[in-house]
């Protein structure tokens, strides 16, 4: 099995993040013959203009996914823009590309809707995507549902460039990650940066002390009976718990005498003893700048010899030298 997966440099990592993509994603590698994370740097530009905010995005997210425990050993790091073929390949599956494909898709017309600039790079996003995924013959991509229209997108664009041309492309398949949870954000709604709902990974302990104590709960007292089901303190605690400490949690809400003052220091304490050694290893390796970049060059070059080796085939197949 030969998987991929990319994510947007565009704000720091956040509890979601972690247990939506990261967690699954090393799962993932785990048992593929090939798994590589992507940092999608070219489709960022379709949303952010601000240069430096870029550079340091892209740096940190390159600390987080590493800090988060990939090994480099099974993944294979990378950043999009390393690899020219990208755009290249993105150049000959957009001339297949239908427009009326492309005009279906919901993700451009929610984010024309929220005031994004709606540039061609904008409307093409689906295509770079697809391209993403066939230079490596990806055959799996674990995505969250919200992907899943960009998914079935790439299939379409890949079925139609194989019919016209020789089968050279692999039609991948979409995984979708039935199995993960949608985390709640601090205020109950889907955690996501555009709500400004999140609990970072790395933020200063103030920070997610704050955010943690922040969470919205209902104005029950201390003594009253409480329904853990629709607490998101609740809701993001069973996360770090297993099936029994999730059990034992939820009785001790439904019995009355669990405040929620405590119940978010409970929750302030799982969150550090889960994270404080990645919070710890993301500070070694802000000392070692070199030892990233080392992982990425290594990611770079072996991403490289694919995508060159599938730019060939391609081009030789459309009739291009
Ligand atoms: P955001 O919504 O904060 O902008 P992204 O869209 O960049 O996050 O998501 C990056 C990855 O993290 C995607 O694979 C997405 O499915 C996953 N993800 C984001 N938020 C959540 C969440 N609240 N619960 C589960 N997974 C999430
Ligand atoms: N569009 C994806 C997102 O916003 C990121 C992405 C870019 C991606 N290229 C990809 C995901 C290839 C899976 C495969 O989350």
């Amino acid at each position: 099995m030969r998987t991929l997966s990319g994510i947007q440099p565009s704000g720091k990592l956040h509890l979601g993040n972690y247990f939506g993509y990261v967690r699954p994603n090393i799962e993932w590698h785990k048992k593929a013959d090939v798994g590589m994370i992507m940092i999608a740097d070219l489709h960022a530009l379709t949303t952010m203009r601000d240069p430096a905010l870029l550079r340091s995005s892209i740096e940190d997210m390159m600390l987080d996914l590493l800090a988060c425990g990939f090994d480099p050993a099974k993944t294979i790091l990378f950043r999009q823009s390393d690899i020219p073929e990208h755009t290249e390949l993105m150049w000959m599956l957009s001339t297949m590309t239908p427009m009326g494909l492309l005009e279906r898709a919901v993700s451009f017309k929610e984010k024309v809707e929220k005031g994004i600039a709606a540039s061609a790079g904008l409307f093409n996003y689906p295509v770079l995507q697809a391209a993403d995924i066939v230079l490596y013959d990806i055959d799996k991509v674990p995505v969250g549902k919200d992907q899943q229209q960009h998914l079935e997108i790439t299939r379409d664009i890949i079925v139609k460039f194989n019919n016209a041309y020789d089968d050279v492309l692999v039609v991948p398949e979409g995984v979708i990650k039935e199995d993960v949870a949608v985390v709640p954000g601090t205020d109950g709604q889907k955690m996501s940066k555009s709500y400004g709902n999140t609990i970072p990974l790395f933020g200063s302990e103030k920070e997610i002390q704050k955010a943690i104590m922040g969470i919205v709960t209902d104005s029950k007292g201390v003594a009253e009976p409480k329904d853990p089901e629709s607490c998101s303190v609740f809701n993001i605690h069973k996360l770090f718990l297993s099936k029994t400490e999730t059990e034992e949690l939820a009785a001790k809400y439904k019995a009355g005498g669990l405040g929620y003052g405590d119940a978010k220091k409970l929750l302030f304490t799982a969150y550090m003893d889960t994270f404080g050694p990645m919070r710890q290893k993301r500070e070694e390796l802000q000392k070692k700048p070199q030892d990233i970049q080392s992982v990425i060059d290594e990611g770079t070059k072996k991403a490289s010899v694919v995508a060159k080796a599938t730019m060939a085939k391609v081009r030789k197949a459309v009739g291009l030298r």
